[in-house]
């Protein structure tokens, strides 16, 4: 049963609880409010806190709306992106204590069947989580071969990354794909009649809803720039689904370890770059219980990794360390 009949269960809510601190002065950033489940937690538990929450779906404003009337002036919601933050909040001089983010899609756009996020009901192509550039449908039916390969190569992890591409090409040249049904046939004939543990097109549409959204850029523009500009003591959650996201949010949070090691002694001048503002992360990420797993399966492949940044300076987080630029330019290629 999902808490207060949200449609959306709020994972490791317990593990997120247990990092907020009760300081009664507290403003707190939820990046990715979804159905509002952290948000409402923390303004019931902590009297004197306030919240500022961010979605970029304009579908959860009626949750925002039964937060804002409980809540009052703890708590105001923006529908934007997180990766305006700064210039919609940080700009204002407005000192956030804690940055909570929870990636990836929420259940509640997942299984509404008409925003064509699943191949379990059949629905427009779609994808959108909000203040999008394109669709699944034009990225499917308009990407080249090459593109959509490394797509669901690299952003789904499929094995038959090729021959879905290939199917997807050949379909398309006959009639653009514009269903969620007509995209699972495809995948499926590219597949094969084979035995799968999950569901073969999983990958395939994760893939497309990440290009769709931008999501790894908007995690690491976003994450990387707040981190670099806190200012002393300033916390930061972050929860994820994918391997991708971790990798990011992992590099980001352990920079201090890198940038900080000492000088090699064959290469002295190369790693002797000392900051004086540093970043702390609590180690390894945790994983949600077994019970949680059972109550809410879509749970299971969530990391939580916190961190806090001490010092005042900016930090300079370069991108290319993380060695995906290749997936950074797809995102980009197909969102002008
Ligand atoms: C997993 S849900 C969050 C659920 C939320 N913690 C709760 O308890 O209900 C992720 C949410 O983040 C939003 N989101 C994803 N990427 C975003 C971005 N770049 N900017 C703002 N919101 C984003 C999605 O629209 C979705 O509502």
């Amino acid at each position: 049963m999902l808490p207060d009949s949200s449609p959306h269960y709020p994972v490791m809510l317990n593990e997120v609880i247990d990092h907020v601190s009760p300081n009664p002065k507290n403003l707190i950033l939820d990046a990715t409010f979804g159905c509002g489940g952290y948000s409402k937690r923390i303004l019931e538990l902590f009297s004197k806190t306030k919240i500022i929450a961010f979605d970029r779906d304009e579908q959860v404003h009626q949750y925002a709306n039964l937060i804002k009337k409980k809540f009052k002036n703890r708590f105001e919601f923006v529908n934007e992106k997180f990766s305006e933050i700064e210039k919609i909040i940080i700009n204002k001089s407005y000192k956030v204590d804690h940055f909570i983010f929870d990636f990836g899609i929420s259940s509640f756009q997942l299984d509404n069947y008409k925003r064509g996020f699943s191949f379990k009901s059949n629905a427009k192509l779609d994808m959108r989580m909000g203040k999008n550039k394109i669709s699944a449908y034009e990225l499917v039916n308009e990407a080249s071969f090459e593109d959509l390969n490394n797509i669901i190569k690299f952003f789904g992890e499929d094995k038959d990354s090729k021959k879905i591409a290939r199917e997807i090409e050949k379909s398309r040249k006959i009639k653009s794909i514009t269903t969620t049904d007509e995209l699972r046939s495809v995948i499926l004939k590219a597949k094969g009649n084979r035995y799968f543990k999950k569901d073969p097109c999983t990958q395939t549409f994760q893939s497309i809803r990440m290009v769709v959204n931008q999501e790894l850029t908007e995690i690491f523009k976003t994450l990387s720039r707040l981190v670099s500009i806190a200012k002393n003591e300033t916390c930061f959650t972050a929860v994820t689904f994918h391997s991708l996201e971790d990798k990011i949010v992992k590099k980001i949070f352990n920079y201090s370890k890198e940038t900080n090691q000492n000088p090699s002694r064959y290469h002295p001048q190369l790693n002797n770059k000392k900051e004086s503002a540093f970043i702390k992360t609590s180690g390894k990420s945790m994983k949600p219980t077994e019970s949680e797993i059972k109550l809410n399966p879509r749970s299971r492949s969530a990391k939580l990794r916190f961190s806090i940044k001490y010092g005042d300076d900016q930090l300079e987080i370069n991108r290319r360390s993380l060695k995906m630029e290749k997936l950074f330019d797809l995102e980009k290629k197909y969102n002008v």
